[in-house]
C-alpha cells in the first residue's frame, strides 16, 4: 500500500457568504484566535505525515501563498526589536513543500480537484477542505490515515446530521460497521432530506486513490450543475475499497457565520494565553 504523502486543498472558492470581509482577503486567511483557518487545515496534514501541500487556488489567492512564504522585512524587524520568530515556525515549510495550481472558474470541487492532477500523480492523496476545522487529538486526517493502513482505498470522514440538514453535504449509503469504520455503498450528493439514503454526512476530509482523476477527467455535472467530487468517488464503489471513518473530536463548520463564531469560542477556551478572560466573559453573560 503506498503512503498518503500528499494533500489538495481546493481554495479558489469566492467566500461569498463571508462578504465583506471576503472583499479583499481569501476566506481561508480569515483568522480563528490568531491563525487564518489555512493553517488549522495545513497543520493537521503535517501531523497526519503529509509532505506535499497542493493549493488549489484563484485570482485574489495570493494571500494564502504569502502566508507560507518567508516575510523578510517583518522578521528583520522583529529581530531588530528583539521579539521572537516562534509565532512564525508553524508558517515555514522546505523549499517546494508548497505548491499551488489554479482552477481558472468556479466548476465545482470535483474540478478543484482534477486541477491538481499533474501534482498529484499516481499516488495516492488527500484532500481537505479548510472551511471545516477539525479539533482532535490525533487530528482528524491522522485518524483517517490510521485506517487507511488497514483497509486501503479510498477514506472519507462522515459525521451524523440531522435530517433536515442532508441538502448541504455528501451522504452515504452505509454497509457494515466496525467501531468507527462504515463501509461506504454509496454516495449521493446534497439529497432531499426525503430522498437521502441515511443521516452520515461526508465532512471535508478525504484520502483518495488516483484513479479518481481519470473518472474526474469526464467533467459530468451533478448537483448544482457543478462537477461534483462525490459523484466521481461514487463512481470508484464497487472497484476499490470505500470507508467512511466517524472522527473523535469536534467539527466546524467555518463556511458558515455561525459555525465560524463558535469556532473562535471552542478554540479561544483551549487556548491558556486567552481561555481565563474569554471565559470570564462568557460566565458575565
Ligand atoms: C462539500 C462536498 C460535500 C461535503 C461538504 C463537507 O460541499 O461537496 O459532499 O459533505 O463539502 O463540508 P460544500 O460544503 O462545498 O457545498
Amino acid at each position: 500500500m503506498k503512503p498518503v504523502r500528499k494533500a489538495v486543498f481546493p481554495v479558489a472558492g469566492l467566500g461569498t457568504r463571508f462578504l465583506p470581509a471576503t472583499k479583499a482577503i481569501p476566506k481561508e486567511m480569515l483568522t480563528v484566535v490568531d491563525r487564518p483557518l489555512i493553517q488549522y487545515a495545513v497543520d493537521e496534514a503535517r501531523e497526519a505525515g503529509i509532505e506535499q501541500m497542493i493549493f488549489v487556488t484563484g485570482r485574489g489567492k495570493g494571500a494564502l501563498e504569502d502566508h507560507f512564504d518567508i516575510a523578510y522585512e517583518l522578521e528583520a524587524v522583529m529581530k531588530g526589536r528583539g521579539k521572537s520568530l516562534d509565532p512564525l515556525e508553524i508558517t515555514r515549510f522546505p523549499p517546494g513543500a508548497i505548491q499551488s495550481v489554479r482552477q481558472q472558474e468556479p466548476l465545482g470541487l470535483g474540478h478543484a480537484v482534477w486541477c491538481a492532477r499533474d501534482l498529484v500523480g499516481d499516488e495516492p492523496f488527500a484532500v481537505l477542505l479548510p472551511d471545516d476545522l477539525m479539533v482532535g487529538s490525533p487530528g482528524c486526517l491522522a485518524q483517517m490515515v490510521q485506517a487507511y493502513e488497514k483497509v486501503g482505498g479510498n477514506v472519507v470522514c462522515v459525521q451524523e446530521v440531522p435530517r433536515e440538514r442532508t441538502a448541504s453535504y455528501g451522504i452515504i449509503t452505509p454497509g457494515a460497521r466496525d467501531g468507527r469504520l462504515t463501509e461506504v455503498r454509496g454516495l449521493v450528493e446534497k439529497p432531499k432530506p426525503e430522498e437521502a439514503p441515511s443521516t452520515l454526512s461526508v465532512v471535508g476530509r478525504y484520502i483518495l486513490q488516483p484513479e479518481i482523476m481519470s473518472l474526474l477527467d469526464r467533467h459530468e455535472k451533478g448537483a448544482g450543475g457543478e462537477i461534483q467530487l462525490t459523484d466521481s468517488m461514487a463512481a470508484l464503489i464497487g472497484t476499490q475499497p470505500f470507508h467512511g471513518v466517524a472522527f473523535d473530536g469536534e467539527r466546524h463548520d467555518c463556511g458558515d457565520k455561525t459555525g465560524f463564531v463558535v469556532a473562535n469560542i471552542a478554540l479561544a477556551l483551549r487556548r491558556d494565553d486567552v481561555a481565563p478572560a474569554v471565559r470570564a466573559f462568557i460566565a458575565g453573560l
